[in-house]
């Protein structure tokens, strides 16, 4: 069991937490972590030695996680080097976005960088994702569930998950599911 003295970020208890109630990382899985600085999540799946995980972030990170199945790419959400790079990768069984901006506490400008990162996560998992696969992804904004709905309408459910870890009170995990199986009775 991990030493809560050396776990690296609040993430590692809020992807466990999700994972727990939906059962989302699973044994053999490949992952495409977005935002994955300073690597609570990753630390958190790679507890499951089954699973390898491309991991990006737009800063190095402090501490690199160093594990056969981690590899760390440094690339911008938003960059077209991102998307080249990963039209040469394989298709991913699930893709993790925890990529949020500074929150200026100007609500247009907030929303309007929040929007950014879903259009940029709907472009990416048309062409990343396996069919029937699951896509989760964090905001830190309110009022967004009908645009996120829509934008998302090609998953099968839609479920908005509030950590009781949470650090502000507008922050909430989306978790898109393609795939009616054990997840159908959610
Ligand atoms: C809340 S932290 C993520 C915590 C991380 N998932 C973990 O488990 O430790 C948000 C991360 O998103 C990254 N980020 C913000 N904007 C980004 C962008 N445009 N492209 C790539 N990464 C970005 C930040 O550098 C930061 O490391």
């Amino acid at each position: 069991m991990t030493s809560l003295k050396k776990i690296k970020a609040i993430s590692y208890f809020k992807i466990k937490e999700l994972d727990i109630k939906y059962k989302i990382i699973k044994n053999g899985m490949t992952i495409l972590e977005l935002g994955c600085c300073p690597g609570g999540i990753s630390q958190y799946i790679l507890e499951n030695t089954h699973i390898k995980i491309l991991a990006i972030d737009k800063k190095l990170p402090r501490y690199p996680i160093k594990h056969k199945n981690y590899q760390f790419k440094k690339f911008n959400l938003f960059s077209n080097k991102l998307i080249t790079y990963l039209k040469s990768k394989p298709q991913f069984d699930l893709i993790i976005s925890d990529v949020c901006e500074n929150i200026s506490g100007i609500k247009s400008h907030d929303k309007a960088s929040c929007l950014k990162i879903i259009n940029r996560l709907k472009t990416l998992e048309t062409f990343c994702l396996k069919a029937n696969r699951t896509l989760i992804f964090k905001i830190l904004e309110e009022q967004l569930e009908k645009h996120i709905k829509t934008q998302f309408a090609n998953f099968k459910k839609i479920l908005f998950k509030r950590s009781t870890l949470k650090k502000t009170t507008s922050e909430k995990y989306i978790v898109c599911i393609r795939k009616l199986s054990t997840h159908d009775k959610l």
